[in-house]
């Protein structure tokens, strides 16, 4: 059983750092008089669910429609922030500290989106604060790029518990309020860091080896529901987090980021 866990928890780390996020060391498993559980050791917690949270479970499905709904409701960002706030993403949002909803400039040209929340994002409710976030804030003040003239989200809005991999139907769930954000912000490029990022966005199934520093495009909702839509070009990018792991990775990272430099100067 312990070999079982011990595969389960690999295979899911594996995926996190495929992603590029950072992955927490496996749990100690207990071990039993006869030396058989594989149960985790109880961590002692302090927290407290949060008192205004109904830990009630809804279907996915209602979630989901109440999410396409509520975020067409938002028009502008000050309400999108707060229906993000108030949603109830079920088990995601009942294990989160807070919505890790942005930081940076809402009107800058470029609007990076990442995963999903850390420890650290999760406790300070600001993406990307954490080693990652910090290296990438190195990468983009390289081509002179902060929180002055970038703005930057995620695809998931609160951290799921134990960095585990969100769930599809989670991703889903997220998916109408990050569509409502771009199209809120309306920027002129848009950056997904990683490949679940970048797949969510896209709607594909390439590996982010193959989809990195390959120009795609994303086409707008026009917040005021009018049918004229406005494309824009999307560049997916490494996470942070796997090229701090692969050194050998910041060449690509380099190029991408002179890429996206030239993309910028283009649309001045
Ligand atoms: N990784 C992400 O993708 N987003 C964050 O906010 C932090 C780490």
């Amino acid at each position: 059983m312990q070999d079982e866990a011990t595969k389960a928890y690999q295979s899911l780390s594996g995926w996190w750092d495929e992603a590029g996020v950072d992955v927490e060391p496996m749990p100690k498993l207990a071990k039993a008089k006869n030396g058989k559980s594989d149960k985790p050791i109880k961590q002692q917690s302090t927290a407290l669910p949060p008192a205004n949270k109904t830990l009630a479970s809804k279907p996915t499905a209602s979630r989901l429609k109440e999410a396409v709904k509520l975020a067409s409701d938002a028009n502008d960002l000050e309400q999108l922030y707060s229906t993000i706030r108030n949603f109830d993403a079920g088990t995601l949002s009942h294990s989160a500290t807070q919505a890790v909803i942005a930081r940076g400039n809402p009107k800058s040209y470029v609007m990076l989106i990442g995963e999903a929340p850390g420890i650290e994002e999760d406790e300070a409710g600001k993406p990307f604060i954490g080693p990652s976030g910090q290296f990438l804030d190195k990468m983009f003040a390289s081509i002179e790029l902060d929180e002055k003239n970038l703005y930057i989200t995620n695809s998931v809005f609160w951290r799921p518990k134990g960095n585990r991999k969100p769930t599809d139907e989670e991703m889903q769930m997220c998916l109408p309020f990050v569509h409502r954000h771009i199209a809120l912000i309306a920027p002129k490029i848009l950056v997904t860091i990683g490949a679940n990022s970048s797949k969510n966005l896209l709607g594909v199934d390439t590996g982010i080896t193959r989809l990195r520093g390959k120009w795609g495009q994303y086409t707008i909702e026009n917040p005021d529901g009018s049918d004229s839509k406005t494309t824009i070009p999307v560049l997916p990018m490494f996470h942070p987090a796997f090229v701090l792991r692969k050194p050998v990775t910041k060449r690509d990272c380099w190029h991408d980021l002179l890429s996206l430099q030239e993309m910028l100067e283009s649309l001045k």
